[in-house]
Formats: structure tokens, C-alpha cells, sequence
């Protein structure tokens, strides 16, 4: 949701600005621009379309320096065009600015700066900024004085960066938008995320909301609004740079795909015990016996993760129930001293997740975030995190993380049932086998390699790409599966594709399914027999049936058409192994529809605004 980059340093600004716009790129890609302060003042590129577009342009009409600032964006107010291109400067380009979030007062202000006789170029939200800015300036304030009456005026979210003619530094501050500083030796850097820089140095400083703070070659200063110090250390993340690229790969979201047994392995290692006790360390022992009801707060593939985990919960008896953040902050749910809110999300700094975390805080609830992200406004903000430790994941479609958000919420379900005593039902009577779950959990690393090694959705992406629709059905752990595989395909092939509990097809969708229709079953060994009914109610409204399910599951494997199948673990975990072949299935089909994988229409993949 718009990605801004700064660096200051020695000369040679607008290279390693490139590099991080295309490293952040994931953020938003309607329009790409960089701004650096030299010797000719402030000079600015910018242009509609992907960085490519903005490269050709500053081959054709080159500029550099040694400070600068870069945006790629993702539209929110002013279509993409290269007006609406950031960065924004006042009348005199005495500044520039870019800016990810959304200022709410942005009319009003916008009214009184024209009343002032100031001419805007852009019907963007961000211009605002600079015109403050340099209407202090023309008040005599210096520049970082300049832009901190810049920032008490604004209302709504932001992470702004600004340079200034003149002035060997860059200025910027965040609220509600994420900002991190990276420090080298020859150079410092800003960013929206540790990818944009991780090439350069992987010393981060985290900042906070409200923190003002000014960048020079030689490092960083922050303070509060009111111009206090503050005190915000550095610290190394455990990311190389070679996790946020692509390397062979055409795309990042089938590297993504491929690193799942690596993500699972990081996600459960040092996690469960010789004696099956699993020890998630921000929980001391028996800091969960009191929980009795966990809620959970999630958007998009992180909501199908967290429907996964409540299964889970509740296959061990703890009541459990799932929210769509969005809905949440707007329509709560009753919690108490006993409820445990789990915001899962990946980027930690959803805006849907946050606001629903924030109208936790207040309520006698716990907060624990579930996130990839170390540092991320989710982390700070809830009581506890739990990090599911995939690695950066840059392609927009989620994969690698929501095998991940699994394991770790598997986790979390058998350390909550453990202090409770929970006790399972027998397995003979359809109970959990707590055992083989947590065996399986160490094995699914190795099995999920041997899916994704089989890529065999690639022939059925071939046979049935000319399908009218596409409806992914399962039951149990396989619903939460059918919706995610039903949301990859979508999302980067544009075709219809719908999820459905299976048992839902009869109570009305079943209207629409034809011969043109695909149906995608989901098996897990569990309470296949009634999806395999819900597979001949398609079959016999002549609809074709892929079915994908444990190796072992004979009836499964004759009540369909096609089937692939994943290695044999508890039902519980075989979701986790069809869904990799779901991502691959949307993989292969958007790639024969030659989409824009890693950058699909109108998404972004991280959405800091509601
Ligand atoms: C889909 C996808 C999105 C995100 C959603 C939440 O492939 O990536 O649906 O899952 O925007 O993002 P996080 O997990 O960062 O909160």
C-alpha cells in the first residue's frame, strides 16, 4: 500500500533508490518516482506505470545526487497518472515529498493553502504536506521545524519522507504507517519495510508512531512531536538478502511456494520438546490455563489461516471463533478476562487487523499477535507475538505464510488444550490423536517438499483453463483450504473462483454449476464420505471434479475425475499439504493466462489503510 524509500549518503542516490522501489514494488506498482537534493536543488522523476516505466525515464533524462527519496504507489486518492505520481513538491520545489497512508483533513487543509494562493499540481492527499511545509519555511522556520508544524496539522495515517534544497538530511516521521531505518556505513536509509534495503545493510532501527526523526550520512536522530529525544536502538534482523529475491525464479510467488518446507521447518524448530510439550516461550507455563475462549482477527489468506487454527482450538475443545478484521473494530464480539485475541497477519500492519486489535486494548481481553513481521506495528502493539518466522515474503499472493500461520497456530492450540488438561476425546470415537499430530507436525516440512516437487497441478491448469468458473468445495480444515485456494485463483488469474463449505453447494450454488463449472475438493481423511456426496451432487450436473487428498484415500481417488495426492498425515494437518497444490494450481493457470503474478490488478500486498 504505496512504498517509500530514502537514502543519504554519497553520491549515487538514485541507484540504490531503484533498487529499493523495485524491492518494495509488492507495496504498490500504479506509479514510481524518486526526488534527490544536489547541487542543482531538488530534481524529480517520476512517472504512471511500474518502475521500468520510471527507469526508461531516468535513462532518457538521467538525474543522482547523494540524498534522496523514491514511491511506488498504490492509488487511493487521484487515479494513477504521472500527476498523481509521488514525490509532491510546494510551488518552488523547495521540497519533496512521499508519503504511504492518508491524511483525512487533506480538503480542509488543501482549501486553505489555495485561499493562500498556493497552486497544486496533483489530486492527491500528499500534497498538502510540502505546501505546509514551505509555508513555514516562508515563516522563517528551518526545515525540520517546517515539517514537524507540517505533521501536527495532518489527520488520517502517514509515513512521510521529505528532502529539502540546501539541506544534507532527510526528514520523516510515521503514524499509523510503517518507517525503518537502515544503517550503513557508507549510507543511511528509510524505508516501509527491511526488504527495500536488505541488499545494502540488515542493521534496523524499528520506529514508533509519532516519532519525528531526521537521517544524515552519518545516522539518525528521533524525537517526539514536541522536538523530546527518544531513544530508539538499533538491532540486526535474521534475514539475508537473498530471501527478499527472486534469484532464478520467474516469479516470487513460486519461489514462495517452493521455500514452504524451510518456512515450516523455521516456524516449528526448537518449538516442541522430546517430551511432545510444546514450549512457545512467550508464554511462561501456565500463562494460558486461564483462557477459556480465543477470537480471532484476520484479513484475506490470514482469515483462512485463522479459521484453520480455530478448528484446531475447537478439535481440542477450546471454544474458538474467527472475525474478519474488517468487521470486527465495527462489530464486536463480547470478550472477557478469559478471552485470548489472536490477530494473525503476515505483515503486521494490516489497518483492518490493527483497528481490530486497538478496539481489543480496553477490554478486559489478552492481545497476541501472530506475524511474520519483527518489528511490525502488530508486534508492538499486542501483548504478546507469536512469529511464525517464514521469511520475507514478497510475491502479493500469500503462500509461504499461510503454511507457516498454521504450524504456529497448531502450536498454539496444543500448548493452550496443555495447560488446560484438556482431554481429548478417544481416537477410536473421533478424537484427536495429539501424538501423531505433533509427529506429523515435524514431518510436514519433508512432505510438504514432496508436493510441491511434484508440481502435478500444471497438467490440470492445462486441461481445464478454459473452464467458465471455478468452485473449490471442502469440510472440516478443508473449508479454510477451499476458500484460500479459491482466493489464490482469483486473485492473479481473474477468473470467477468461488470457495464453499462442501455441504453449502445444495442450499444454493449449485445453481450455477454446469460442464463449464471446475470442482475442486479438498480431502482431508476426515468426513469424506459427505464431501464425496456433495462431489456427485456437481458430477451429475455434469460438472468436472479434481479431487486432492491423502495418498491412502481410495474412495476419494474414485469419486472424482482427476486427483492429486498429498503424503498421509493426521486430517488435522493434510489441509496444509492440498493447499500447496491449490497454490500451484493458480500458479499454473495464471501463468498460461499470462498474468501479472507477483503484482496482480488493483492489490497490493501490504493494506495499511481500511
Ligand atoms: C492474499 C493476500 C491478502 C492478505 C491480507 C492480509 O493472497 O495476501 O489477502 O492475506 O491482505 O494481510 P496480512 O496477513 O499482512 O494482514
Amino acid at each position: 500500500m504505496c512504498g517509500i524509500i530514502a537514502r543519504i549518503g554519497e553520491n549515487g542516490a538514485v541507484d540504490e533508490l531503484m533498487t529499493g522501489l523495485r524491492n518494495l514494488e509488492y507495496r504498490g506498482y500504479d506509479s514510481a518516482g524518486i526526488a534527490v537534493a544536489n547541487e542543482h536543488g531538488i530534481e524529480v522523476r517520476k512517472r504512471e506505470g511500474e518502475t521500468d516505466a520510471l527507469h526508461a525515464l531516468l535513462s532518457e533524462s538521467p538525474i543522482d545526487g547523494p540524498i534522496g527519496i523514491g514511491h511506488t504507489r498504490w492509488s487511493t486518492h487521484g487515479r494513477p497518472s504521472d500527476a498523481n505520481a509521488h514525490p509532491h513538491t510546494d510551488d518552488d520545489g523547495r521540497v519533496a515529498v512521499v508519503h504511504n497512508g492518508i491524511i483525512r483533513n487533506h480538503d480542509r487543509l488543501r482549501n486553505e493553502l489555495v485561499a493562500r494562493g498556493h497552486e497544486f499540481e496533483s489530486e492527491t492527499d500528499t500534497e498538502v504536506v510540502p505546501h505546509l511545509v514551505a509555508a513555514s519555511l516562508d515563516e522563517g522556520l528551518d526545515p525540520e521545524d517546517a515539517f514537524r508544524a507540517a505533521i501536527e496539522r495532518l489527520e488520517g495515517s502517514y509515513a512521510i519522507a521529505m528532502i529539502a534544497e540546501g539541506y544534507d538530511a532527510v526528514y520523516a516521521a510515521r503514524s499509523g504507517s510503517p518507517l525503518v531505518i537502515g544503517l550503513d556505513d557508507d549510507a543511511t536509509y528509510l524505508a516501509s519495510d527491511v526488504p527495500a534495503f536488505l541488499e545494502f545493510t540488515e542493521q534496523v532501527v524499528y520506529l514508533e508512531d509519532d516519532d519525528v526523526v531526521v537521517i544524515t550520512d552519518d545516522g539518525y536522530r528521533v524525537t517526539d512531536l514536541d522536538g523530546a529525544a527518544l531513544d530508539r536502538s538499533s538491532e540486526v534482523v535474521d534475514w539475508a538478502a537473498g530471501d527478499a529475491q527472486k534469484g532464478a525464479y520467474n516469479h516470487f510467488m513460486r519461489k514462495e511456494i517452493d521455500e514452504q518446507p524451510v518456512a515450516l521447518r523455521q516456524a516449528i524448530e526448537g518449538r516442541i520438546d522430546d517430551d511432545d510439550r510444546v514450549d512457545l516461550s512467550v508464554f511462561p507455563n501456565g500463562e494460558l490455563a486461564e483462557i477459556d475462549d480465543v477470537v480471532f482477527v484476520a484479513c484475506g489468506t490470514s482469515y483462512h489461516a485463522a479459521m484453520y487454527g480455530s478448528r484446531l482450538l475447537r478439535r481440542r475443545g477450546i471454544r474458538s471463533t474467527v472475525a474478519r478484521a474488517n468487521e470486527f473494530a465495527y462489530d464486536p464480539l463480547p470478550v472477557d478476562e478469559g478471552t485470548l485475541i489472536v490477530a494473525v497477519t503476515q505483515s503486521g500492519e494490516t489497518a483492518d487487523t490493527l483497528a481490530s486489535l486497538r478496539a481489543a486494548v480496553g477490554t478486559d481481553a489478552r492481545t497476541l499477535a501472530v506475524t511474520n513481521v519483527v518489528g511490525s506495528t502488530a508486534a508492538r502493539e499486542a501483548d504478546e507475538t507469536l512469529f511464525i518466522r517464514a521469511g520475507p515474503e514478497i510475491g502479493v499472493a500469500a503462500t509461504k505464510t499461510f503454511s507457516s500461520q498454521v504450524a504456529a497456530l497448531a502450536l498454539l492450540a496444543e500448548r493452550i488444550a496443555d495447560e488446560q488438561e484438556a482431554v481429548p476425546l478417544p481416537v477410536a470415537d473421533g478424537g484427536l490423536d495429539r501424538s501423531q499430530l505433533l509427529a506429523d507436525l515435524r514431518r510436514l516440512p519433508d512432505a510438504i517438499e514432496s508436493v510441491v516437487a511434484s508440481d502435478d497441478a500444471l497438467r490440470l491448469a492445462e486441461r481445464y483453463r478454459d473452464a467458465d468458473s471455478y468452485f473449490f468445495i471442502g469440510r472440516g480444515v478443508g473449508y479454510p483450504v477451499a476458500l484460500e485456494g479459491a482466493l489464490k485463483f482469483k486473485e492473479i488469474t481473474y477468473d470467477h473462483a468461488e470457495g464453499f463449505a462442501a455441504g453449502q453447494l445444495k442450499h444454493g450454488p449449485l445453481a450455477l454449476v454446469t460442464s463449464n463449472t471446475v470442482v475442486i475438493a479438498t480431502f482431508t481423511g476426515r468426513n469424506d464420505e459427505q464431501t464425496i456426496h456433495n462431489v456427485q451432487e456437481a458430477k451429475s450436473r455434469g460438472a468436472p471434479v479434481i479431487g486432492i487428498g491423502p495418498e491412502s484415500s481410495t474412495a476419494a481417488r474414485e469419486a472424482v475425475d482427476e486427483y492429486l495426492s498429498v503424503p498421509d498425515v493426521v486430517p488435522e494437518l493434510a489441509g496444509v499439504l492440498a493447499n500447496a497444490h491449490l497454490q500451484l494450481l493458480a500458479y499454473h493457470a495464471a501463468e498460461l493466462r499470462d498474468r501479472a503474478i507477483d503484482k496482480p490488478r488493483n492489490l497490493a500486498k501490504s493494506v495499511t489503510v481500511e
